[in-house]
């Protein structure tokens, strides 16, 4: 790799950071368009927030992801919102034009994508989805701007259920729901679309989050979770004969969209794609 004094910097800020897979999927795809750009990460401890986005701005460093814990706070340091951006009040995109720094957010459209790369439409769908974080608020708002027809919404914390509820209702029909076994049966006979937003089935050993005998057959379910690739929802569901994804689309998508941001090019997908997955699975296909 030939690093000039032309060579446009690029990276993300979090704390941790090194978990991180945006730098090799990026790198990635700066490699694969043969461009001349670099992506690094920053760990930055939330106390340094406010030097270290103006030190980015100094820096001309033309566009950087926003991790945990930093994507809602980040949003006092930045200049302008995207409309994603600003009903979400959480950026994971920035991009530097002119000396201004604009927030994005890809979570939401990169989960769409992802779906669709599967074959799966959500307009008209109707939705369950488990969660009421972070996550589920991109997710949400996702499927709920593609059209789907209603979002059910439940969660173990039945308050954050309530308040991701007024938010989203906003913008479609949300309903939300306690997390309890006859209450999850009866939503489950209704749903076209499963999805799970929450980190259960990221760990072995973790409990499941409802019986998943019950999955109906044939339908689609969704986990965004991409490691393990096949969440215990997930082998259930493709068990049951439905159409299973996990989130290792979501991942790719959202730093595709950023790439698109900065770079005005597509995304080489399927190269950002085959690293993703000799990373974490060691294997490319
Ligand atoms: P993220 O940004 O990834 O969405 P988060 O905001 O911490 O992370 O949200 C985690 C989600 O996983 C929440 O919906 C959480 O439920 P609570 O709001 O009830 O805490 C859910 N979650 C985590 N562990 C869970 C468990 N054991 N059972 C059910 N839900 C769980």
């Amino acid at each position: 790799m030939k690093i000039t004094g032309k060579t446009a910097v690029y990276g993300i800020i979090g704390y941790p950071v090194k978990h991180s897979l945006s730098p090799l999927m990026q790198t990635a795809a700066f490699k694969e368009l043969s461009l001349d750009a670099v992506y690094v990460p920053f760990e930055v401890k939330p106390e340094e927030l406010k030097e270290a986005v103006s030190g980015l701005k100094a820096l001309s460093v033309k566009g950087f992801n926003i991790t945990v814990p930093h994507k809602e706070r980040v949003i006092e340091h930045l200049d302008f919102l995207s409309e994603d951006a600003e009903f979400l009040g959480a950026v994971n995109t920035v991009k530097e034009e002119e000396g201004k720094l604009i927030g994005y957010n890809t979570d939401g459209e990169g989960f769409i994508r992802s779906l669709k790369e599967e074959g799966v439409e959500v307009e008209g769908k109707k939705v369950l989805m488990f969660g009421a974080g972070g996550a589920a608020k991109a997710v949400g708002y996702a499927l709920l701007k593609a059209g789907a027809k209603f979002l059910n919404v439940v969660n173990r914390n039945f308050q954050r259920a309530k308040a991701l509820g007024e938010l989203l209702g906003k913008r479609g029909n949300v309903l939300i729901y306690p997390l309890k076994e006859n209450t999850v049966e009866v939503l489950l006979k209704e749903a076209d679309v499963i999805v799970n937003t929450t980190s259960v089935g990221m760990k072995e050993g973790d409990p499941y989050l409802f019986d998943y005998s019950k999955i109906p057959k044939g339908i689609t379910v969704v986990d965004i979770i991409y490691n393990p690739p096949e969440t215990p929802l997930l082998k259930a569901a493709k068990e049951k004969g439905c159409k299973v994804i996990n989130g290792l689309g979501m991942l790719v998508h959202q730093g595709a969209v950023a790439f698109e941001i900065w770079t005005g090019k597509r995304a080489p997908i399927s190269k950002m794609k085959k690293v993703l997955k000799e990373e974490l699975y060691g294997r490319s296909t």
